[in-house]
């Protein structure tokens, strides 16, 4: 399912026609999906200088012709942004993943400040998820018919999983203070939540097609310009290195533009 497909079937039992409505990171998703809510004020935020967001986020708005309807450029986590109280709901869609980790609770904390009583915030965002999973081997198929024989081969997936779980961790101590972009567990979103004070946290997960080369590259870009950026020469050197053996995997698999995975994603609802 598409995710904005998800969200709009979701928040469906809301009436949003009087509703003063954040996009907090906006795109081209989010803000067409908002500007068909037909909302009373639109207010469509971008990362000071994320002119690319922001531009196509203004052509959107131009053609809704509402002087309601607006973008604006600044920092989330900055509380002066907008006054106390100022919305009824917040959606905040893929944008936790591209904060800084220390900017996500005083985020977090501005949209509480910023909806009014009985607000809502709706965020949703890729899943860092880690599933144990036994590695099995075929003891028996007898006849080519009928169930597979499974036993357990290996409980390497819990070792694994060590790995996975300090995978967050190693990204933010490479990549912190610069924005952008680690999939923060749901786990973690639901406590953050809980500490701010929202009341009635309710989540639920969705999964959607993703194209393959493009996500590839996307990230490849992104990996190059953060591993780009680092000083540490050795450091440097090493994570390249281990890039160009993903690269020449991916050249030599020629994956085709047709190529899908689904991809999992959470989606809070949360009230003030
Ligand atoms: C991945 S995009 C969001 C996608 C968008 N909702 C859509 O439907 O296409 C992330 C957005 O968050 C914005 N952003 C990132 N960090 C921000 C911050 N600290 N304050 C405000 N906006 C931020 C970016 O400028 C961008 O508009």
């Amino acid at each position: 399912m598409d995710r904005i497909d998800y969200i709009r079937e979701a928040i469906s039992i809301y009436d949003f026609s009087n509703a003063s409505i954040l996009d907090a990171g906006t795109g081209k998703s989010s803000a067409r999906f908002l500007v068909d809510l037909k909302p009373k004020v639109l207010t469509c935020v971008a990362f000071t200088g994320d002119i690319r967001k922001g531009k196509t986020t203004e052509e959107i708005l131009q053609l809704a012709d509402n002087y309601q309807y607006k973008v604006i450029y600044g920092d989330l986590a900055d509380s002066k942004l907008f006054s106390d109280n100022s919305f009824d709901f917040i959606l905040a869609d893929q944008l936790l993943g591209e904060l800084a980790v220390s900017k996500v609770m005083p985020t977090l904390e501005n949209f509480y400040r910023w909806l009014s009583p009985g607000g809502k915030v709706f965020i949703a965002d890729r899943e860092f998820y880690q599933k144990p999973e036994i590695q099995y081997e075929y003891v028996s198929m007898g006849e080519t018919k009928g169930n597979a024989n499974l036993s357990v081969r290996s409980n390497q997936d819990i070792v694994e999983l060590i790995g996975l779980f300090l995978a967050i961790p190693k990204e933010i101590i490479l990549f912190d203070g610069k924005e952008r972009n680690f999939d923060y567990p749901s786990l973690w979103i639901s406590l953050w939540l809980g500490h701010v004070g929202y009341k009635k946290i309710a989540q639920s997960f969705f999964e959607s097609e993703i194209s393959l080369k493009k996500e590839f590259l996307g990230r490849l870009e992104w990996a190059r310009q953060r591993i780009g950026g680092i000083t540490n020469r050795d450091l440097k050197s090493g994570l390249l290195k281990e890039l160009e053996i993903l690269v020449n995997e991916f050249d030599g698999r020629n994956i085709g533009d047709e190529e899908v995975f689904l991809r999992k994603y959470f989606f809070f609802q949360a009230e003030k």
